[in-house]
């Protein structure tokens, strides 16, 4: 078994015929999905990379990452939103969230300028300190403004330690095929560079270089990871098929009001995933005034300090769990012969059981609470299991998107922050802004 949507918890709040009642609009969106005649229709591209991607620039990413583990102690990831969540997810999930903390013989890898915290770039700075490293610059757009200002100081960075010759062998440069700042920067300067194609928008860019490179240079088995979409593409075909369910149930929640969805997970190596997914469905839904708002948690930590909102609180979220089978570790709890904390009732069991009865418990709970659940019950955490995640929400979000009827693919809500930073920092050719804002700022 891979991956299997279990809709038993929902039977308090989606009777069948309203399942049937949607079929109409989600085959409608599938069949806009698949002419390719729908909204956004360029930005395609990730619909069959799993099995149509270009085989010569993978077998390179693998020399790279190769290169990488031979020379460095630590990768600098460069980039933000589409540019880094995908990489960071999957490395978190298959390998650890304390990945950079576990013995090892792949580089810790540190992600940068997906924000502009001169803090957190000057701690990493300090922590590849008399290391070796490696940068993988990574911007589809090439003029994202994080990004470029920490590529700026670790192209520096490298350069005073290796030389200008020595850096460019240790800068990769992810970007688009022909045009950008960094592509022109990278074609000068001579490093070794990597496609995002250009129908492949930022958010679905994980399984291309964006993704595979810092994510095969963990130690990951990026083949394993392209089979595992590769297997979805085939796998989630047509209404019926769990993928289609699972946005037809979202476009039922929304139109009862529940305008919120939690993705949920029992494991912190998930956390990630749940931030990739928030970009995602975040980005791809939220315009023209209308979308669920995208949110999660990891349980049990935070029905400690969300547990008390879902159970109780304003009834406007649904939560998607993800119900992992079985973990990629366990621990046997023992008997304790002198009991003092009273825990034998726990004992003589792996500690996953415990987990187990944690979920099916606030299950039970959050429906009786109000709360809608649907379950995506997946086998085992690993890369092909990633692979089909992965291609799972990505396909359920273009056709939940077009269900809503909006462009699942655009985002031009993230300009607006964009124009005004550059207007108050003075960037040339803003000036007319400038002023405006200033004097709104007093
Ligand atoms: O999904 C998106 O398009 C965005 O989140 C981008 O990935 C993000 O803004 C970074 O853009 P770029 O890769 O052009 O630097």
């Amino acid at each position: 078994m891979a991956l299997k949507l279990n809709t038993e918890y929902l039977e308090n709040f989606v009777s069948a015929h309203e399942f049937e009642g949607m079929k109409p609009l989600c085959k409608a969106a599938d069949e806009v999905l698949s002419s390719k005649s729908g909204l956004g229709n360029d930005f395609l591209g990730w619909v069959n990379l799993p099995t149509n991607y270009d085989k010569e620039e993978f077998a390179r990413i693998k020399k790279a990452a190769q290169k990488i583990k031979e020379t460095s102690q630590v990768l600098i990831v460069i980039g933000i939103g589409g540019s880094y969540l995908g990489a960071r997810a999957v490395i978190e999930a298959v390998k650890s969230s304390l990945y950079n903390n576990l013995p090892k013989d792949t580089p810790d890898i540190y992600f940068v300028g997906n924000s502009i915290s001169p803090t957190y770039l000057s701690q990493v700075l300090e922590i590849c300190k008399n290391k070796d490293i490696c940068v993988n610059v990574i911007s589809k757009s090439g003029t994202t403004t994080e990004p470029a200002v920490a590529f700026r100081i670790f192209k520096k960075l490298l350069e005073d330690k290796y030389g200008k010759e020595g850096a460019k062998e240790r800068i990769f440069a992810t970007t688009d095929r022909k045009v950008g700042v960094l592509k022109q920067e990278a074609d000068k300067e001579g490093y070794e560079t990597f496609v995002v194609p250009d129908d492949v928008g930022g958010r679905f860019s994980v399984l291309t270089a964006v993704g595979l490179l810092p994510i095969a240079v963990a130690g990951c088995d990026i083949d394993a990871l392209m089979q595992g979409a590769a297997d979805a593409s085939k796998k989630y075909v047509g209404v019926e098929s769990d993928c289609h369910k699972y946005a037809s149930l979202r476009n039922i929640m929304y139109n009862k009001g529940k305008s919120i969805e939690m993705l949920i997970s029992y494991e912190p190596t998930m956390t990630m995933i749940n931030e990739w997914f928030k970009q995602l469905f975040g980005e791809s839904e939220g315009k023209d005034k209308k979308g669920i708002f995208p949110s999660s948690a990891v349980y049990s930590t935070d029905l400690h300090s969300m547990g008390q909102f879902v159970q109780d609180g304003s009834r406007v979220m649904f939560e998607t769990v993800i119900d992992v089978k079985n973990p990629q570790q366990d621990i046997f709890l023992e008997i304790d012969k002198e009991n003092n904390d009273g825990l034998n009732f726990l004992a003589n069991q792996n500690m996953s059981i415990v987990n187990k009865r944690a979920m099916q418990g606030t299950l039970l709970a959050h429906t009786e609470g109000g709360v809608p659940q649907i379950v995506i019950e997946m086998d085992k955490i690993d890369e092909y299991n990633i692979g089909e995640l992965i291609y799972f929400f990505e396909k359920a979000c273009a056709i939940s998107g077009y269900m809503l009827g909006v462009n699942p693919f655009n985002q031009p809500g993230v300009e607006s922050y964009k124009k005004n930073m550059f207007a108050l920092l003075g960037k040339p050719g803003y000036e007319d802004m400038t002023a405006e804002l200033m004097a709104k700022l007093k």
